[in-house]
């Protein structure tokens, strides 16, 4: 298999996360453009059939085809990679790609998969009904419990698998505990890392050996493109994910690893904003009379706020809110905001706002919603990069009507 030749050392490799989230990975052509360039090509030519010969027979002889890799794609996993910390990366055609991906470079027929039941829609169905049709066992358990972990990790896992925050009830899992008991099970610990993102959370260093993530959010920001990465340890990624990916198939557009190239350059910043706003949002949020429950990892309410501490640099863009009036307060609240969109995507510059037990998590039972904390009054807001003000003024118009 030919991979593309190795990179020199990065020159920024050992600088601020601001410089490497602006410089990192770029690979300048003999036309020294200012802004990486865009290779938008599905395949890659060859002087004479020898180097062809060459190219294929691997590994460190150039590009061949874009479904085994591009240079502009990877750039972006290059960046990807130092912004993490992790040896390497794979991007992905979308975060489910990703997600799948992992999972299927991780197990076969006869394993067990461990995860946190609270886990956003689709990949809940991956988990709970895909895996079992290839003998795969699975188990699911409830985030913040570790005996729940012990248990189902003690007859050993192939993987174990959680987000943290989770989508869409901001539930925690105390990272280093999980991945200890992971290990001493035997399993590769994926850890979805989409709603903290590498600015606020790394569970590598953490001791997870994998972080996925949906770069559709905020590392694109402004809600264009799809696409995911897989971080992890270079024989994972080169020996388990690799062939997976070339074979089957859920490549990135080199178009969409361009503009996530430059979402990366101001991800450090939009983070910050997205944090103070929607810690504000979510302290106000708390004190409404007509607001139920507001989970944010940030709020002193939060029951797992001393894992937030620990593991997150900031709380992040997204909070869920439970309203009293159930359903119909939901939906009115929702519809009579101006400045947040009601949307299933989210990481947006734009404030959006989704209401998951009929949109993102209407394929998972009801019972099984319940117990995530998924009430008919729950909404889950991406809080985006508007004037904090304006925002908070919105939300008390639209709490006034609902
Ligand atoms: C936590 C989490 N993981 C994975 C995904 C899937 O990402 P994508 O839509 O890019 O496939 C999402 C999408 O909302 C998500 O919220």
């Amino acid at each position: 298999m030919a991979l593309p030749s190795p990179q020199p050392v990065d020159p920024v490799a050992g600088l601020s996360i601001d410089t490497r989230l602006v410089r990192g990975g770029t690979r300048r052509s003999h036309n020294r453009e200012t802004s990486e360039a865009l290779y938008l090509t599905s395949g890659f030519v060859y002087p004479d059939a020898e180097t062809a010969e060459a190219a294929f027979a691997g590994p460190e002889e150039g590009w061949i085809y874009t479904r085994f890799g591009n240079p502009t794609t990877a750039m972006l996993e290059d960046r990807l990679a130092l912004l993490e910390g992790a040896p390497a990366v794979r991007a992905t055609a979308t975060g489910m790609a990703a997600v799948f991906a992992a999972l299927m470079a991780s197990v076969k027929a006869g394993d067990r998969v461990v995860a946190s039941r609270a886990l956003f829609g689709s990949c809940h169905y991956v988990v709970s009904r895909i895996l079992p049709r290839f003998g795969v066992e699975t188990r699911l358990v409830d985030p913040g419990d570790l005996d729940q972990w012990r248990d189902a990790l003690r007859p050993g896992a192939a993987a174990v698998l959680f987000e943290t925050p989770s989508n869409p009830m901001i539930d925690l899992v105390d990272i280093a505990a999980v991945a200890e008991l992971g290990h001493a099970a035997g399993a590769r610990v994926i850890v979805d890392n989409v709603f903290a993102t590498a600015i606020e959370q790394r569970p590598l260093a953490h001791g997870a050996d994998v972080v996925v993530y949906s770069a559709t959010k905020h590392i694109d920001g402004q809600g264009r493109c799809l696409g995911g990465a897989v971080l992890g340890d270079a024989r994972f990624v080169v020996e388990d994910l690799q062939p997976f990916l070339r074979h089957t198939g859920p490549t990135l557009s080199p178009f969409n690893a361009w503009v996530f190239l430059k979402g990366l350059e101001t991800l450090g910043l939009r983070m910050e904003r997205h944090a103070r706003s929607a810690g504000r949002i979510a302290g106000f949020l708390a004190e409404h009379p007509k607001v139920l429950d507001v989970r944010y990892p940030r709020l002193e309410s939060h029951p797992q706020h001393a894992i937030a501490r620990r593991q997150m640099r900031r709380g992040g863009a997204m909070l869920a809110v439970t309203l009293a009036g159930g359903k119909a307060a939901a939906f009115r609240f929702a519809n009579a905001l101006r400045l947040a969109d009601i949307s299933p995507n989210l990481g947006d510059a734009k404030t959006l706002i989704a209401h998951p037990a009929t949109t993102t998590h209407a394929n998972v039972a009801p019972e099984e919603r319940a117990r995530l904390g998924i009430s008919d009054g729950t909404l889950r807001l991406s809080v985006g990069l508007e004037d904090a003000d304006d925002l908070l003024a919105d939300m008390e118009q639209a709490l006034a009507v609902c």
